[in-house]
């Protein structure tokens, strides 16, 4: 057991790397980062493997570049020469693209090498998408650490991160990934955490690629009661698994004839749950009478695999396909032979994994891709948008919020995303659409230009738009409008090229005969007329804003009466361009309508004003009259006669009915109230 322990340690590093370079072999899928090797340097074959190396750069967003003293420097390992490190953030990942359900072995290498000549071995975490996968604590492995695991990717983007968890700073050498073969190593739940691989020989070469394809690495180990067995002849690997032939060459069986194989390991956590994998071949040439054949045995109890009875120079894995415990986490493993057996149990190779429960779902798919879309269409970098959007919990991206449930196992959803003032530019990409869990988008105070998309409208779950303070144009499509009726809280405020009412340039033209084209125009006149002399007006007296400034007779309300009149807001009717509707009543009897200012920008304050203005100017008997209004410090609200006979539509639908005059005041209408009547047809 001591002579395990102590070859697992030096494993990797310096005393077994006596490799030998065969005819180069595919490398197809390999991904081999030499971490903190600046992009300006070419990929490089690394000589002990032949595997091609190159940058980490374009898979990272973070990170600095380290190199350390040369004469630390492991001989034969350029890989280790550099590294990179993480002084900002809490969580930076890598992302690199996979094949979703294809199995990978992932490979992480760490070696500090004093690189900051601060002589302080860093600790930290090592997370596998949204889950934990390890510790590294380069203090108890001063000389470096290789993490390996088998994981089965979810998605077609995986994400390995580091997570400072202390005062030291995060580094990472090397990280390489190898497609496995889609049938081999399957866990019945979790990913497998490299334990240990070895080949039975008394020699001391470390196996690597090129002799195993999937360069996995093989340590040599042997124990002084064992006899080695071993041929020239080649054997046959093939069965998935594959290991290198020069593992299957050699092999070790018990010198006492009628003694078991055995190995003894003991747990890094006792509550470890392990799968083991064996792979044995015949070497020997039998005698006609001559019969191998044993039990495997594991912690005293038989493993139902049948009698093993390796095949002449082919290749036979027995393993386990249950996870299995150890108890006190001191595991044995017995090759026994059986009765009728003349020769003693052999075993040439031999792999043990203990399971990494990955209990964390990630974010759905679609929204992971949509928001990575959103993240380099607007050119983002924000150091926690790294990883996982949602999850873990306390690595959500900044800006975000997810629907994250006690059922970890359920993958959450963005609900919220809030990119105000984040200097977006540009169009509002379509990747929003997919963000199908989202209750609340904020892309406010930005310099968006282009149309409000129709495609927002899709978005079932939305509540809240704020488009407010972009460079939006056009008009806000239908489909949104219906969606304000029914509660969207749609702001688009400080949008100087947006239209906001329903009578947008190229609209009326669709909806009403040629012959309104020119009331529309003088309606157009009226409302310019009105807004430049309202801004003529304020110009020549530099009024106060507490001040009232619509010289009226009409009432003016203050907030508490109207708060009082709508029961504080309780019944919304609809909601205009610039704000919401309520009904309300005044003194208990005549019924009104109140439109309560949403916002209190400069832009929305205008407007109102204008709306204003307008009514009072443009008084008709079939107008809906102007009741009163409030004007108190930030509330701003107009209250209208209320049409209580059927809808507002209705009413107005068939009070001016063919008559030229009325369509004329239609429009006007639409002006002033927005969305809250339908299309007047
Ligand atoms: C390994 O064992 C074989 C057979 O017992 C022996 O001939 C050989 O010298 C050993 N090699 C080493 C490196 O110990
Ligand atoms: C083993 O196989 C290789 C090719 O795969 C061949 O070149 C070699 O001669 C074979 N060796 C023996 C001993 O059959
Ligand atoms: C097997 O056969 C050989 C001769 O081929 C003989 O020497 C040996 O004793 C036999 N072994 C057994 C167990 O019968
Ligand atoms: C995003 O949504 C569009 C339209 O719904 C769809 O065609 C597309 O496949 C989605 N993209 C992803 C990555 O799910
Ligand atoms: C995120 O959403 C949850 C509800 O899903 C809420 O409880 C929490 O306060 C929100 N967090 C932030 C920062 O808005
Ligand atoms: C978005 O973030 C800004 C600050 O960055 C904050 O003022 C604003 O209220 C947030 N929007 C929402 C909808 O939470
Ligand atoms: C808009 O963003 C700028 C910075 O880009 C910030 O200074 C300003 O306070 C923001 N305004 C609002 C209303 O959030
Ligand atoms: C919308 O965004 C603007 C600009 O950032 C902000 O002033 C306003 O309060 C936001 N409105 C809401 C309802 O969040
Ligand atoms: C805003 O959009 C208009 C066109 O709609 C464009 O002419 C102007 O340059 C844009 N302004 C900014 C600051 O992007």
């Amino acid at each position: 057991m001591k002579r395990l322990r102590l070859l697992l340690v030096a494993y990797w590093f310096g005393v077994f790397l006596i490799l030998h370079l065969a005819e180069a072999q595919s490398q197809e899928g390999f991904i081999s980062l030499d971490c903190g090797l600046p992009l300006n340097e070419p990929p490089y074959i690394e000589s002990e493997t032949g595997i091609q190396f190159s940058s980490d750069e374009n898979f990272i967003q973070s990170g600095k570049t380290g190199r350390i003293p040369t004469n630390l420097e492991p001989e034969n390992l350029k890989q280790y020469a550099t590294l990179r490190y993480f002084p900002d953030g809490i969580r930076n990942c890598y992302d690199l693209r996979v094949e979703e359900g294809k199995n990978y072995l992932i490979r992480a290498t760490f070696f500090y090498g004093n690189f900051d000549g601060l002589n302080v071995s860093p600790e930290f975490d090592l997370h596998i998408g949204p889950n934990k996968w390890t510790t590294i604590d380069l203090q108890i492995v001063p000389a470096g650490t290789v993490k390996e695991i088998i994981h089965i990717p979810k998605s077609n983007s995986l994400q390995i991160c580091l997570v400072k968890t202390g005062a030291t700073t995060p580094m990472i050498s090397a990280l390489e990934l190898r497609p496995l073969a889609s049938d081999t190593y399957i866990a019945r739940s979790g990913s497998l955490k490299h334990y240990f691989r070895m080949y039975l020989t008394n020699a001391s070469v470390l196996l690597r690629y090129p002799k195993d394809v999937y360069d996995r690495s093989w340590i040599p180990y042997f124990q002084p009661e064992w006899t080695l067995i071993s041929t020239t002849a080649n054997v046959s690997n093939k069965n998935h698994y594959d290991p290198p032939q020069a593992a299957l060459k050699q092999a070790a069986a018990p010198t006492n004839l009628d003694a078991p194989l055995m190995m003894i390991w003991s747990l890094e956590n006792p509550d470890d749950q392990i799968y083991l994998y064996m792979h044995f071949s015949e070497i020997q040439v039998l005698k006609a009478n001559d019969t191998r054949e044993f039990d495997f045995v594991l912690n005293g109890e038989t493993i139902n695999t049948g009698v093993i009875s390796p095949k002449s120079l082919e290749i036979t894995t027995r393993l386990t396909t249950n996870p299995r415990q150890c108890k006190g986490g001191i595991c044995r493993m017995q090759l026994i032979k059986t009765q009728r057996s003349t020769l003693p149990p052999l075993l040439n190779a031999f792999e043990v994994y203990s399971v990494l429960q990955l209990p964390q779902s990630q974010t759905t798919e679609s929204e992971v891709v949509a928001i990575k879309n959103i993240k380099s269409t607007y050119r983002l970098s924000r150091i926690t948008w790294q990883g996982d959007p949602c999850a873990p919990k306390q690595f959500m991206w900044d800006g975000l919020n997810c629907s994250i449930t006690d059922d970890i196992s359920s993958p959450p959803g963005i609900i919220s995303l809030n990119l105000s003032a984040s200097g977006l530019s540009g169009t509002i990409v379509s990747d929003f659409q997919n963000l199908t869990h989202l209750e609340s988008l904020d892309l406010s105070n930005n310099t968006l230009s282009g149309m409000v998309p129709e495609f927002l409208a899709s978005i079932k779950s939305l509540l809240v738009i704020n488009l407010s303070r972009n460079n939006l144009s056009g008009s806000i499509p239908q489909a949104l409008r219906d969606r304000e009726r029914k509660g969207l809280k749609l702001y688009v405020l400080g949008n100087k090229y947006l239209c906001l009412s329903n009578t947008c340039i190229d609209k009326p033209k669709k909806k009403f005969p040629v012959t309104i084209v020119a009331p529309v125009v003088s309606v157009a006149t009226i409302v310019v007329v009105m807004i430049l002399l309202f801004v003529f007006k304020k110009k020549m007296s530099s009024r106060n804003k507490s001040e009232p400034w619509i010289k009226t007779k009409k009432k003016r309300f203050t907030y508490s009466e109207v708060m009082e009149m709508t029961n504080n807001l309780q019944r919304p009717l609809g909601e205009g361009g610039f704000g919401i509707v309520y009904h309300g009543d005044l003194n208990g009897s005549e019924q009104v309508a109140v439109k309560l200012l949403s916002q209190t920008s400069a832009q929305g304050y205008k407007e109102f004003k204008a709306e204003v203005e307008l009514l009072l100017r443009v008084h008709h008997i079939n107008l809906v009259s102007l009741v009163g209004y409030c004007d108190e410090q930030d509330h701003f609200a107009l209250i209208y006669e209320y049409m209580s006979n059927g809808d507002l539509h209705q009413h107005l639908s068939d009070r001016f009915k063919l008559e030229a005059i009325s369509l004329k005041f239609q429009q006007l209408l639409l002006v002033l109230w927005g969305t809250l009547i339908p299309n007047i047809t």
